[in-house]
């Protein structure tokens, strides 16, 4: 692959410096494996701090401008706007011939998500999705456990998201965007929704068939801050619950095999195993199970998340050698928005159940490499390997 990447930012808010930035900067070093050369954002403030990051960058008030004078020298534009924003960066980076790496969620509805799809799979560039939980070390030890089979597949998980507050942007802008649907498109669904629904899938090696949600709005704002939902996969059933009125910030995962369960709590990981053998008389009877505690370091208190980016950018990097424009990730992060917008259709209609349409995952095999999408779908509806 030509070295090194380059790339621009489109807002420069907390993510892109907190989360994004200090990756670049190092990678700009000695590896040079990325260079960010521009950086566009609407706030002043912000274009200062991006100036004291990367001095030799040049700095935008918006992306059009940006793109209109750097889309030459780029490769890359990473995206980390408010959301309702996503989708008008994207199709802009993608009519210049660029590659997108964009932050959850990819769009604000689902109409929007499809078309970021098929935009990228026509431009023959990779739309890459930030779905930075699947590398937090705590969730790769999840991984590493259920592919040593010692739980057996997974046919229940329970996902619990605590904040007390919703996450703040920063000052220098519009801190409390999240709780304003023009910016946000709503509240912890939307926030959190992506993070819940693909850890979901990659657990339960499936895609869900049916949704039910509900969710509660506490304080007046037009986004709602409570938000619940069941999930039916073919391969069982997912409950989640996320809130931004949560007494404590943490997150509590079960994931529930025949054979043991894995138990979650911010970096701590339980897992307990029903022993089986010579002499067992009633199976799961007291004694009977193993229990094994193991601590990943994740620093989940750190919104940013900083640490996980490197592993998250080394994939984006990777669908790019690999001229993967739409790949799993991708296919996935518009399946969360479908979700989303179905969840929210779920939560205003007394929580009814909303049928999905068929999404399949081969269920023999932990999905990985993506298969070809069928053309014309919405988000590529065989979504399996
Ligand atoms: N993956 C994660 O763990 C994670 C964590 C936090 C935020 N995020 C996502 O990152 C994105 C940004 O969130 P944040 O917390 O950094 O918000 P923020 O408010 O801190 O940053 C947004 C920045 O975008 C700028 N901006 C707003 N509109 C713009 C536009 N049209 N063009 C250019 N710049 C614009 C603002 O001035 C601000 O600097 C959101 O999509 C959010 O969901 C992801």
């Amino acid at each position: 692959m030509k070295q090194p990447l380059r790339g621009a930012i489109a807002g420069y808010g907390f993510i892109a410096g907190q989360g994004h930035a200090p990756t670049y900067a190092k990678h700009m070093g000695n590896g040079r494996a990325v260079e960010i050369t521009a950086i566009a954002d609407i706030c002043e403030a912000r274009r200062q701090a991006a100036h004291a990051m990367f001095p030799s960058a040049r700095v935008y008030p918006n992306h059009a401008s940006l793109l209109a004078a750097e889309a030459e020298g780029l490769d890359f534009v990473d995206i980390a706007t408010p959301p309702v924003h996503h989708a008008e960066i994207a199709h802009a980076a993608l009519d210049h011939g660029l590659h997108v790496l964009c932050e959850k969620p990819l769009a604000t509805n689902a109409e929007d998500a499809q078309a970021m799809l098929r935009h990228a799979r026509e431009a023959r560039r990779v739309l890459f999705p930030c779905h930075n939980y699947k590398h937090a070390p705590v969730v790769k030890v999840v991984r590493s456990v259920l592919d040593e089979g010692v739980i057996g597949p997974v046919h229940l998980v329970t996902m619990q998201t605590f904040r007390n507050t919703h996450a703040k942007g920063v000052n220098e802008w519009r801190p409390d965007w999240r709780r304003e649907r023009a910016l946000s498109g709503g509240g912890i669904a939307m926030d959190h929704g992506s993070h819940t629904f693909y850890l979901a899938f990659d657990w339960m090696a499936a895609y869900p068939t049916s949704l039910t949600a509900h969710s509660s709005t506490a304080d007046g704002h037009d986004t709602e801050d409570i938000f619940g939902c069941t999930l039916t996969f073919p391969t069982g059933v997912v409950s989640a619950h996320l809130s931004w009125t949560a007494g404590v910030r943490k997150v509590m995962y079960t994931l529930h095999g025949k054979k043991g369960a894995i138990r979650v709590e911010d970096e701590d990981v339980e897992l307990a195993v029903l022993e089986a053998g010579p002499g067992v008389v009633a199976p799961g009877s007291p004694g009977q199970w193993r229990f094994e505690r193991r601590v990943a370091k994740s620093d989940w208190m750190d919104a940013s998340h900083v640490g996980w980016f490197s592993s998250l950018f080394d994939e984006f990097r990777g669908a790019i050698a690999r001229s993967e424009y739409v790949g799993k990730d991708a296919r996935e992060a518009c399946l969360c928005v479908e979700l989303i917008e179905r969840a929210y259709r779920s939560a205003a209609e007394g929580s009814r159940v909303v049928e999905l349409p068929e999404a399949t995952m081969d269920r023999s095999a932990r999905p990985r490499a993506p298969r070809p999408l069928p053309q014309g779908e919405p988000c590529g509806r065989d979504l399996g390997e």
